[in-house]
């Protein structure tokens, strides 16, 4: 346990996968969490599942919208009151080769995994900052590390969450605020790998059991194995820790 008892948090994209793993691991851990998704109804089920294990209040919202996030975010302090940690967590991936990849589908990356974490910390953080006491983690990729063939537009958006992550520690760590990232690497049982594993099957590409053979740990990751790091990087353990992106891959990725 990493002592965050009482602490309050938001969680976007929290309806599925890695998302909801890391909400049901801070309420393990005693904190109060809001929850933000498009998918209102996966969002709703996921909600009543984890209310079991704490208080939890959710809102519909697109990240990539600022008004939606200003409203998710209004709809949940007026619940929770004050945030003490933000997880930039929604995420989408378009496999295909970058002269594919149509327009639309480079905007809409770029608006939920950059855009989303812009209006997130906008709307949050000012708070922390008053407070002098916050932080945020940022779900960036292993891809955030290393341009990957059929990935590039993905890649690009993941390496701009590792940036933000280091631009956005340098400006709040005089605040208080510390802003973290983690990198997970080929994490199983969610719905973009599940999707990502159609795509590759269709292409005659290896599956994720097989790719694993080739991680040093020799399996996937589980979403689990991320929320244990992003509670981790939200406690007073990492008190000294600004600016990381912590690689969680079973050594797929080494740096
Ligand atoms: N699964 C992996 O192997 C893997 C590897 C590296 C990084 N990641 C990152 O981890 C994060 C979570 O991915 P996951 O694998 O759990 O995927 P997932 O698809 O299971 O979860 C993503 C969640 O984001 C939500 N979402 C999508 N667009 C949204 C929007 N516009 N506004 C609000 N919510 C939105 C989805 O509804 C979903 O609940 C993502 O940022 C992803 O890039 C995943």
């Amino acid at each position: 346990m990493y002592g965050l008892n009482g602490k309050k948090a938001i969680i976007t994209g929290a309806a599925h996968g890695i998302g909801k793993a890391i909400a049901s691991r801070l309420l393990d851990e005693g904190c109060a969490v809001g929850l933000l998704d498009l998918d209102d109804g996966a969002l709703a089920a996921t909600g009543d599942a984890l209310s079991a294990k704490g208080e939890v209040v959710i809102a519909t919202c697109d990240v990539s919208s600022k008004e939606d996030v200003e409203k998710g975010v209004a709809a949940i302090t007026a619940k929770l009151g004050q945030i003490d940690i933000l997880v930039n967590n929604a995420g989408i991936c378009k496999v295909g080769k970058l002269l594919d990849c149509s327009e639309a589908e480079w905007k809409a990356t770029f608006g939920i995994n950059v855009d989303g974490i812009f209006h997130l910390v906008r709307t949050v953080a000012p708070d922390m900052v008053e407070r002098r006491s916050g932080a945020i983690v940022n779900i960036a990729s292993w891809m955030g590390k290393s341009g990957v063939a059929a990935y590039g537009a993905y890649c690009a958006s993941k390496f701009a969450a590792v940036s933000l992550t280091q631009s956005l520690a340098c400006e709040l760590g005089e605040h208080g605020v510390r802003v973290n990232a983690v990198g997970p690497g080929l994490i199983v049982d969610t719905k973009m790998r599940d999707e990502s594993e159609v795509k590759r099957k269709a292409e005659g590409l290896p599956d994720a059991l097989q790719r694993a053979q080739d991680i040093p740990l020799r399996r996937p990751g589980y979403p689990e194995d991320i929320a244990n790091t992003v509670a981790f990087l939200a406690s007073d353990q990492a008190a000294y820790i600004t600016g990381e992106t912590i690689s969680v891959t079973g050594g797929l990725w080494n740096d």
